[in-house]
């Protein structure tokens, strides 16, 4: 991915991991998996794949697209936690989960921009983007260290092998009034769920973390008053598992438990 130009990383909408139809490959259909016979793989009808009227720009190969083509391959270390889903999902939300085992190798600045450009294009109320992010590259060592000392113990002992290090800061209040922004926390979130879903899609994992102590990181870059450090994220590469088949499943608490109709606690179905 080195050496890679940020407009050579630009279509990264492929047929690999968005439902698009750039191309003459026929789009697979999407499988899941019944959760309460975890054997059985059921067939759904594809609903997600007609494509947007959008004309794709395709663009020449790139690192990038090399490393999308491969890391969708079955025992690649990004897949090994792959959600067991009851609903079709996106390739990389699917394929996301938090790593403890990073290789502990440099990331190049084309990829982690277009990961902080998913993260820009968020939905914010009233497009306020009360999202900021403080990077340190783990060859940026000064940085580097400084960030993972503000981790608690236990996130040093694995985050230490990061590419990078962010700090996501949020805006407390609206630059145009100065009044509170309660959707500061929601919108910060949406970003990094874009950060998340883009990096994936690159085959690059994110581990955000609230266990990091805030004044110190506060103290650390100078954050001035209004603004709030509120996760620490590595991101980097996953170090293939010594045992794939040890890799505990992820688990997810089951719909009934969090939507509801008609009433509090009434699941909707
Ligand atoms: C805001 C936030 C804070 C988190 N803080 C930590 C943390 O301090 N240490 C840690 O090991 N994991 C942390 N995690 C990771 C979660 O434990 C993880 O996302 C969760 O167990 C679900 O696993 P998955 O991401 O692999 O699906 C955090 C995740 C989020 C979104």
């Amino acid at each position: 991915m080195r050496g890679c130009s940020l407009k050579n990383a630009l279509p990264l909408r492929t047929k690999s991991s968005f439902p698009v139809n750039d191309g003459p490959e026929p789009l697979r259909p999407l499988r899941a998996r019944n959760p309460s016979s975890p054997q059985k793989s059921t067939r759904l009808k594809s609903t997600r794949l007609k494509s947007t009227p959008l004309k794709s720009t395709r663009l020449k190969s790139t690192r990038l697209k090399s490393t999308r083509q491969t890391h969708h391959a079955r025992g690649h270390p990004m897949n090994v936690k792959r959600a067991v889903v009851e609903h079709p999902i996106l390739e990389p939300l699917a394929e996301r989960w938090s790593p403890y085992e990073f290789d502990p190798r440099p990331i190049d600045r084309a990829t982690l921009f277009t990961c902080l450009e998913a993260a820009r294009w968020a939905a914010s109320s009233y497009n306020e983007q009360p999202w900021h992010f403080v990077v340190a590259l783990r060859e940026d060592t000064g940085d580097f260290a400084k960030m993972l000392g503000c981790l608690v113990e236990f996130n040093q002992g694995w985050a230490k092998d990061a590419s990078a290090l962010l700090l996501s800061v949020v805006a407390r209040s609206f630059r145009k009034n100065g009044t509170p922004n309660r959707m500061a926390e929601h919108d910060l979130g949406l970003a990094m769920g874009n950060f998340s879903a883009q990096a994936t899609a690159l085959g690059v994992a994110v581990h955000q973390m609230a266990g990091f102590n805030p004044s110190q990181a506060r103290h650390a870059w100078g954050i001035p008053e209004g603004f709030d450090p509120l996760t620490v994220v590595a991101v980097g590469y996953v170090r293939p598992p010594a045992d794939p088949a040890a890799a505990t499943a992820r688990a997810r608490r089951p719909f009934r438990e969090f939507v509801f109709s008609g009433s509090w606690n009434r699941p909707w179905q």
